[in-house]
């Protein structure tokens, strides 16, 4: 069987379909050169004594874990010198990442959660890598926090890293999405799943259930008929997964369908995720495998960011039953 590299994945399409430039093609190795590092690191587990706290806060106030830091790092590290980014974003910097003089800079602009699901880290549950690529808006010098405030529609890349039973890589240059597998003993990314498309219907729903005090009326509705199984509504049992890392809840959506739930509610009022650096990315690989991706009241890709660290709602995956959930919504939910 002919393996296909990355490598050789991206030149085709830069070759036959022209969707990727010589400059994109650089990025999206680079990042996913960083993945391998950070996966290597993850597996390492408590051996190199990297599981556990830093000590820090993020600016969102959340405790960061040493394997936060690192990956953080490694991604900065990586990107840095190439000469294909304007500034990079991340989950774990209050401000963009200014490129250093001494390095070239490009017109791509990276937006990162280095380490999504980390609370899972210590319990040895999969944890991933999630990236974003947009474009620097034209004659902008010095890219601030403005620059990234573009709606997920203008993405020109994204995907994400899932540290698992095996280490795998989902990626959309807007041409559909392909998944890759980390051979480690090659060191390569190969080819392993060339068009991902989610099923449209499902049985399996993801969401935190310790939330639902605090849910609104659509999401209520459509969890109790859920609950209530064939005899209810829906006419089918369903069934539920929660892994508590997006990566692997949508890697799951991605191989076998489903619809994955972190809306806004009583506590959450803005929603959960972050839009740049979640939702966006995500929405943009689900809608890209056949599925659809929605706060309840708009289309996650159409949303305007008005703060790089913002949150929101985010109701994704099979199709039909995320515009099931979108009919629920009334305007005042
Ligand atoms: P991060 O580790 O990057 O902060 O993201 C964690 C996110 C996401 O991966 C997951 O779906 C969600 O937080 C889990 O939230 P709960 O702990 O509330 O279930
Ligand atoms: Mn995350
Ligand atoms: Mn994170």
């Amino acid at each position: 069987m002919r393996r296909i590299t990355l490598t050789q994945y991206l030149v085709e399409q830069q070759r036959e379909k022209g969707v990727v430039s010589g400059e994109l093609r650089l990025l999206i190795e680079v990042v996913a050169r960083a993945c391998k590092s950070i996966s290597n690191a993850v597996s390492k587990g408590a051996l190199t004594g990297l599981l556990g706290g830093a000590g820090t806060d993020n600016v969102q106030g959340e405790a960061q874990k040493k394997l936060d830091v690192i990956s953080n790092e490694v991604l900065l590290e990586a990107n840095e010198w190439g000469g294909h980014l304007a500034a990079m974003a991340s989950e774990e910097m209050e401000h963009p990442h200014q490129i250093p003089n001494r390095y070239p800079r490009g017109e791509f602009l990276l937006l990162i959660d280095p380490l999504d699901g980390s609370s899972n880290i210590d319990v040895n549950v999969s944890v991933g890598t999630i990236f974003s690529v947009l474009r620097c808006p034209e004659g902008v010098k010095d890219p601030d926090e403005k620059a990234f405030l573009q709606p997920g529609a203008r993405q020109v890349a994204a995907g994400f890293a899932v540290y698992g039973p095996s280490t795998t890589l989902v990626l959309t240059v807007g041409n559909g999405v392909a998944g890759f597998t980390l051979d480690r003993e090659m060191g390569s990314w190969v080819l392993t799943q060339p068009k991902i498309e989610i099923p449209v219907d499902t049985a399996e729903f993801a969401i935190n259930m310790s939330n639902m005090r605090n849910w609104s009326a659509p999401v209520k509705r459509y969890i109790d008929e859920c609950l209530a199984g064939k005899n209810g509504p829906l006419g089918k049992d369903y069934n539920m997964r929660w892994v508590a890392s997006m990566v692997a809840d949508v890697y799951r959506i991605l191989t076998r369908g489903g619809i994955f739930m972190y809306p806004q509610d009583a506590k959450h009022k803005e929603g959960r995720l972050r839009l740049l650096y979640e939702a966006s990315p995500m929405s943009f690989i689900v809608e890209q495998a056949g599925g659809a991706a929605t706060n309840g009241h708009q289309r996650l890709l159409d949303v305007q960011p008005e703060r790089l660290h913002q949150r929101v709602g985010v109701i994704l995956g099979s199709r039909n039953e995320v515009e099931r959930v979108s009919g629920y919504y009334k305007p005042a939910d």
